[in-house]
């Protein structure tokens, strides 16, 4: 199979932030380097970083298109997002190893990432005809009542690059279908894969310019370009994928502005293993929820919580699977490859140093980053060339460890045991976050008195945390988020506002609860 990614392996790409159509030259905030994880010495792109005044202008730019775009009728929107799902479809191979490339995704899942936004690009085009209100009856005759969505006007997107353009996706597409303007704010680290997407997104919808403005800059710039941009009046809406932290602040800081924030953050998602669960299918999916795209989506697993008469069984199979797995080269058939980036590769070193005497270590034939001198066994590629690793099961977290408390972006995984379902459920809950969940068990009981108790947004059965399917409402509770769902349907209330409408054609002023028609009831009736 020609690898798309390899084929153009030596060429590095200037990226820059486009606002209103046009590529900006400078870059007021320095140049940054995006490099293969996988590869270091492989540089994918030399990005122009804009500062706070760029993101403004961007904002500006997208007020100034945003009016005519919304006038645009929503069926023809409908079908600039059909045709941006084509040319992703034509781009996929293409795109996919740009992202493996990138970010050291495995180039199957980066192909499963490119689907997701295909995936939804197919739901929203059909929206674009779709986009109800309602009629709703009144109280008086002759008057009518409706119901309008109306788009909510320049949205800011900023994202993480674990997922660099599937999770935008879930952002962009609906917000330009329902008739808003976008400045998009990509990480710096997949700034490669955002100017791909970026231009397939603009060219595949012959967007007019300004309807979708992209900004490279970091996170401090970003953070205070935003604050002057809504302090300006530019920004209406902004969703954030990243950190619990930073979206904490950026949920702030919209509130101040009487906004709610579009929030998808961290989890520590918990994987209940019952005493009569299929542990061969628990074991599969807890080495893909916890070791897939080398622990670092959102939806990863934290915490397998397993009822103590399984425990040993358990964890002996699932170390066996996690030491057998193939971890290396993106490229080759692995199950991970490298963190995304320097900067978390050194924030895992940091977790690994949670470990304490009290846990059993588990897992590989190492602990931390797999050099020549801390080998993995069957390790795929050049381990010394990348931010490889070691998978890392901790068996014995409980309340009170870091590890079982906090997200630990990263190949770990922690275990602990559970006496009641009660307790389970407990545990579950405890790390205050509430992104993804599941119960692997065949009792229909306790698969519904979790999902009942369990603080989620999502709760998956006999299937692992991760894996959410385009069209389902996605987000989290407590730490993860602020209630806000993304995909499907549900999304739509993120990016348009309703506006209701009431016409009384009776050439009188009727008020309403005043003059309003009574019938007489006979309440004293009995039979
Ligand atoms: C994320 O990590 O931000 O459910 C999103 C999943 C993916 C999406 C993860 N479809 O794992």
């Amino acid at each position: 199979m020609a690898n798309p990614a390899t084929d153009s392996r030596s060429e590095a790409r200037t990226v820059s932030s486009v606002i209103d159509g046009r590529p900006v030259g400078d870059a007021p905030a320095g140049r940054f380097r995006s490099t293969n994880p996988a590869e270091l010495d492989d540089v994918v792109a030399d990005v122009a970083l804009g500062d706070a005044a760029l993101l403004v202008t961007a904002a500006r730019a997208a007020r100034e298109a945003q009016r005519a775009w919304a006038d645009v009728p929503a069926p023809v929107r409908g079908r600039a997002i059909a045709n941006i799902g084509r040319l992703i479809e034509a781009n996929q191979r293409e795109l996919a190893g740009l992202v493996t490339r990138e970010i050291g995704k495995p180039y199957p899942e980066a192909l499963g990432e490119v689907q997701e936004i295909i995936d939804t690009c197919d739901f929203f085009l059909g929206e674009g005809r779709r986009l109800y209100g309602q009629t709703v009856p009144s109280e008086m005759p002759d008057k009518q009542l409706f119901t309008f969505r109306n788009p909510v006007g320049v949205v800011a997107v900023i994202t993480a690059g674990n997922f660099p353009v599937a999770v935008p996706s879930w952002y962009i597409v609906p917000a330009l279908l329902c008739g808003n303007a976008v400045v998009w704010k990509p990480a710096e680290y997949s700034a490669a894969a955002a100017a791909a997407f970026h231009e397939l997104f603009c060219r595949g919808g012959g967007l007019p310019p300004g309807v979708f403005n992209v900004v490279h800059a970091d996170g401090a710039a970003t953070f205070s370009g935003l604050e002057q941009a809504l302090d300006a009046g530019l920004v209406d809406k902004v969703g954030f994928t990243g950190s619990t932290e930073v979206g904490a602040r950026i949920g702030e800081l919209a509130g101040r502005h009487l906004q709610s924030a579009c929030l998808e953050l961290g989890g520590k998602n918990p994987m209940v293993v019952t005493a009569n669960a299929d542990l061969d299918l628990a074991v599969e999916g807890a080495l893909f929820a916890g070791f897939g795209t080398a622990g670092q989506r959102c939806t990863s697993l934290g915490t397998v919580i397993c009822h103590e008469s399984v425990h040993d069984e358990f964890l002996t199979r699932f170390a066996e699977a996690t030491a057998a797995a193939a971890v290396g080269d993106p490229f080759s058939d692995v199950l991970y490859g490298p963190m995304l980036d320097v900067r978390f590769a050194e924030r895992f070193e940091a977790y690994l140093g949670w470990i304490g005497p009290q846990h059993k270590v588990l897992g590989s034939t190492g602990i931390g980053r797999i050099t020549a001198a801390n080998p993995r066994a069957g390790f795929v590629g050049d381990a010394e060339a990348g931010l490889f690793y070691h998978p890392t099961i901790v068996d014995g977290v409980r309340p009170g460890d870091e590890i079982f408390g906090q997200e630990t972006f990263g190949p770990m995984v922690g275990v602990t045991t559970y006496r009641s379902l009660d307790q389970a459920i407990e545990l579950a809950n405890a790390p205050g976050y509430g992104l993804s969940s599941s119960i692997y068990t065949n009792d229909a009981r306790e698969a519904f008195a979790f999902r009942r108790g369990i603080s989620a947004g999502m709760v998956s059965v006999n299937n692992s945390t991760s894996g959410a399917e385009a069209h389902l409402p996605f987000g989290g509770n407590g730490k993860s988020g602020n209630g806000s769902r993304q995909s499907g349907m549900w999304v739509l209330d993120q990016f348009t506002r309703w506006q209701a409408l009431n016409w009384d054609y009776s050439g009188r002023l009727q008020k309403a609860q005043m003059d309003v028609a009574e019938l007489t009831p006979d309440l004293e009736f009995r039979l």
